[in-house]
């Protein structure tokens, strides 16, 4: 069940799509009142060190952050450029901040900040990372955890749906759960990712997202012959009750990060 570890694919390419149109959406709602909960499902070690024998053996942060720095895809005032920035300079040029760091930084004091994780050492890194912060984290299964703490209090809030997808079954169940939570918190906007696989299994996902009635919308990236490895061919985020005004800046996100690696 625990064999999955995020560490082997910190910064890849889906980390970099995720994390920027993630970093998208928390400054937008950040920069408005009232405060927000913020809910990661799957939140994995919240830090990784790209120097380590684990990220090195599979290289994937070389194709994915590191060069997306080099080539300076996205503007310096990009939000996930700016909470790199801040990240970075906190923890110096070897770490990747995961998405609970990025929301830690990108989100205010007066925010509520909860984290689940499941597996025993990644949640282990995950406490000790965030001992010091207001945020709380939780050694429970994801869905469960979201599910008895919601709605909460603040209302306004988002939910990050991050799973392993080790277990095919796993496509269909984030839409299934973020449907049920949209009953308990319909004020919730919920970010699911997804793997896009030559397997092909992430059309489970594609086709509960079609039959919701949930309002939302997908931003798939294709990746380039080049750099398709482990069965990978793309990276998807689909967002449920997309905030009014966002997805503009959503959109340009994403459509920066696609003329790139169409280009690469
Ligand atoms: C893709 S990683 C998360 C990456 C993280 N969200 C980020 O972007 O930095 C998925 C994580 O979910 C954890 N996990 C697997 N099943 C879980 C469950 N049922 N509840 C909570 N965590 C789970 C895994 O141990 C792994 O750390």
């Amino acid at each position: 069940m625990f064999s999955y570890q995020h560490i082997y694919h910190a910064g890849s390419l889906a980390d970099v799509h995720k994390h920027a149109l993630l970093a998208v959406l928390l400054e937008y709602l950040a920069a408005k009142e009232p405060a927000l909960s913020y809910f990661e499902t799957h939140a994995g070690r919240g830090v990784y060190d790209l120097s380590a024998p684990e990220a090195k053996k599979t290289g994937e942060a070389k194709l994915g952050i590191l060069s997306l720095l080099k080539d300076r895809v996205l503007p310096k005032d990009h939000p996930f450029m700016r909470a790199l920035a801040t990240f970075v300079r906190a923890h110096g040029p070897k770490m990747y901040p995961g998405s609970p760091s990025l929301a830690q930084i990108l989100l205010r004091p007066d925010d509520a900040l909860h984290f689940m994780e499941l597996h025993p050492q990644e949640f282990d890194h995950l406490r000790r990372h965030f001992a010091h912060s207001h945020a709380h984290v939780s050694k429970r299964d994801g869905y469960q955890g979201v599910w008895a703490l919601s709605p909460p209090t603040p209302r306004r809030g988002v939910v990050l749906i991050d799973p392993s997808y080790e277990d095919k079954g796993e496509y269909a169940r984030t839409v299934d759960f973020a449907e049920d939570l949209a009953t308990r918190w319909c004020e919730a906007t919920l970010m699911v990712w997804y793997p896009v696989l030559r397997a092909g299994h992430e059309a489970a996902l594609r086709q509960a997202v079609a039959r919701s009635t949930l309002s939302s919308k997908t931003w798939e990236l294709s990746f380039p012959a080049k750099v398709t490895g482990y069965g990978l061919t793309g990276t998807g985020v689909t967002l449920f009750n997309v905030p009014t005004g966002v997805e503009e800046s959503l959109n340009a996100t994403h459509a920066l990060l696609d003329t790139w690696l169409q280009g690469l």
